[in-house]
Formats: structure tokens, C-alpha cells, sequence
């Protein structure tokens, strides 16, 4: 089984961009830490960072039947993009759990940080919990199968 794990805009610049708002991890960490996490249940974790929109929206489209699930920080297109939220719900219709994640408490910052397009679209959201809203995003993608699983 595998995971597919969506980073958006920006978040290549993790570790030196903002960091009292987005912590010192940088990416390639984030990603490290998700697939050790994932490899002691035997699954594999596919990670892709983008700062296109279609790009993102492209490698959605790939996510059924390839993937058990989906972890989706959208960047700041999580409160503009339409096209992204259409294409999580495609990919939630056919029965592919999509999280959204953010590193940052966006309902404790500006109020256009307020309105999530994207995350009404999506199974479940986690935000404000730096790496851990990864993590624990990733916890529910592996109980999938289990008890309490999505
Ligand atoms: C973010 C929050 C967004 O508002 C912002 O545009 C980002 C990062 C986060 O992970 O906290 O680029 O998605």
C-alpha cells in the first residue's frame, strides 16, 4: 500500500521561510519523518511538492486505485482554489480519504487565512500542529484498514 503526500505552493522554501510561522523543519525532513513513520506499517509514502496548481490538481487525479490516501497541504491555495477542491472531491468520491494539513493555526491568523475552499472537500482537516499535523494526518491514513480506520 501506498500514500501520497501533496505539498503546495511555497513549502519548498520550508525551514527558511517565516520561521516563527512555519517552524525550522525544512521539507525534505517532513518527508523523511513520514516515510520511517509509515515504512514500520509497510507502507510506502510518494511525496510531491508543487507550486502550479494544475500540477497538484494532476497528480490528485492519479490518487485512485494507486494510492489508500492522501495527505494535502494546499498552501495558500487552500483558500482560493475552486479547481483544487474540485478535483479533491472527485478523488474523495471514489473513495480515496483525502486529509488537508496545515504547519500553521490558520483560524488563529489574517481573516482571509479564514475560509478553507479546499477543505470542505476533504475527509478531515488537521492545522496548527507544525509537523505533527502530518503525522498525525498519516496515523489515520494507517489505521485505514484497522479499528476506527476511514
Ligand atoms: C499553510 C497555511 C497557508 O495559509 C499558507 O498560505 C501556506 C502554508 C500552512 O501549512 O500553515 O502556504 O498551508
Amino acid at each position: 500500500p501506498r500514500i501520497l503526500v501533496l505539498h503546495g505552493p511555497n513549502l519548498n522554501l520550508l525551514g527558511r521561510r517565516e520561521p516563527e510561522v512555519y517552524g525550522t523543519t525544512s521539507l525534505a525532513a517532513i518527508d523523511a519523518a513520514l516515510r520511517r513513520r509509515a515504512a514500520t506499517s509497510g507502507v510506502e509514502v510518494d511525496t510531491f511538492q508543487s507550486n502550479h496548481e494544475g500540477a497538484l490538481i494532476d497528480r490528485l487525479h492519479e490518487a485512485p486505485g494507486r494510492y489508500r490516501g492522501v495527505i494535502l497541504n494546499p498552501g495558500g491555495y487552500a483558500h482560493t482554489s475552486v479547481a483544487l477542491r474540485d478535483a479533491v472531491a472527485a478523488v474523495v468520491g471514489l473513495g480515496v480519504p483525502v486529509i488537508e494539513v496545515h504547519l500553521s493555526n490558520v483560524h488563529a491568523r489574517e481573516p482571509f487565512r479564514h475560509r478553507l475552499l479546499t477543505a470542505g472537500a476533504c475527509r478531515g482537516v488537521i492545522s496548527g500542529l507544525g509537523v505533527w499535523s502530518y503525522l498525525l494526518a498519516l496515523e489515520a491514513l494507517l489505521a485505514a484498514d484497522g479499528p476506527g480506520g476511514l
